[in-house]
């Protein structure tokens, strides 16, 4: 059973929003929400969609860090990220810009944010300040639809399996680029209040159990290296397997960018992707909100 509850498949009525699916795996634009202003009644309901889409979209939002964060802020704690570096303004909020002719696109392997960490993000939240003219969408892949395409009998074999997942990786992958523009987070650890937990390693279980919802997600992502107590070479054709059959299109959404966008999803249920196919400044506001420990 997925534990399916009645936040995810009763049926729900919004009085202050309105919800347009936009994939059949998951994935909403939400209308009627003024994120720099939002009451409690509009805020619950849209925290209801966004666990019953896990990717929710707000078009043409206008609003200044301060108010990107008081948002954020009622999601949880923000979760601050060990190697990047925040806006010196603004040391919660990771600003995320790629420059026409950088080869390194951050986020273009499927993952799910800062797996790594004993306690990884429950939520990211991204706010698209500048776009290129086309391009540079994000996709996103559904963890539990993932988990419940396969069979019986693989859920029973790999039901226990914990695995191994690392950031040095992931850190390693960045270049010089990356490393320049943030810096690691050794300056960020003094500015911010509350620099969490900035471990690298972690084991997780590989069906992990969504906190609210009840509902079992396959929890794979380009951080996890092995499988715990493996030999590589028993781990590595399953999890490639899992590797490709997570991102199958039918699991997929996608969402393009405009300034003003800003999608909220949920890192407990979702894989995303950021698709490196242009060439001119992209420029985003990063909040990503603390999660606690997979089980
Ligand atoms: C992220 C990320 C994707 C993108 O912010 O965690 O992966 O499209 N971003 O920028
Ligand atoms: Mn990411």
């Amino acid at each position: 059973m997925d534990g399916s509850d009645t936040v995810v498949s009763g049926p729900v009525t919004y009085n202050r929003i309105e919800v347009t699916p936009i994939a059949g795996t998951m994935g909403a634009e939400i209308t009627g929400a003024n994120l720099a202003d939002l009451d409690d009644e509009t805020y619950g309901e849209l925290y209801n969609a966004w666990l019953r889409y896990q990717v929710v979209v707000f078009r043409d939002q206008d609003i200044t860090p301060d108010e990107q964060l008081a948002f954020a802020l009622r999601f949880g704690k923000i979760h601050h990220h060990p190697y990047m570096k925040g806006m010196d303004d603004h040391p919660d909020i990771l600003e995320i810009i790629k420059e026409a002719g950088d080869n390194y696109t951050f986020g273009a392997a499927w993952h799910t944010d800062q797996m790594f960490n004993p306690q990884p993000a429950k939520a990211t939240m991204l706010y698209a300040k500048e776009t290129p003219s086309a391009g540079g969408d994000t996709m996103f892949s559904n963890m539990h639809d993932a988990y419940n395409g396969l069979s019986d009998a693989m859920k029973e074999m790999l039901s226990d399996v914990k695995t191994w997942c690392v950031g040095d990786r992931f850190k390693l992958s960045g270049k010089s680029a990356r490393q320049d523009r943030y810096g690691g987070n050794k300056a960020m650890a003094s500015k911010v209040k509350d620099p969490g937990n900035l471990q690298t390693e972690s084991a997780h279980p590989l069906f992990r159990t969504h906190p609210e919802t009840g509902r079992i997600a396959l929890y794979i992502g380009n951080h996890a290296q092995t499988f715990e107590g493996f030999n590589d070479a028993e781990a590595e054709p399953l999890m490639q397997f899992l590797r490709d059959h997570s991102i199958r299109p039918e699991f997929t959404c996608r969402v393009n960018w405009k300034p003003g966008t800003l999608t909220l999803w949920d890192n407990r249920c979702v894989q995303h992707y950021a698709v490196p196919d242009y060439n001119e400044r992209r420029r985003m506001h990063r909040i990503t909100i603390a999660g606690d420990t997979p089980f």
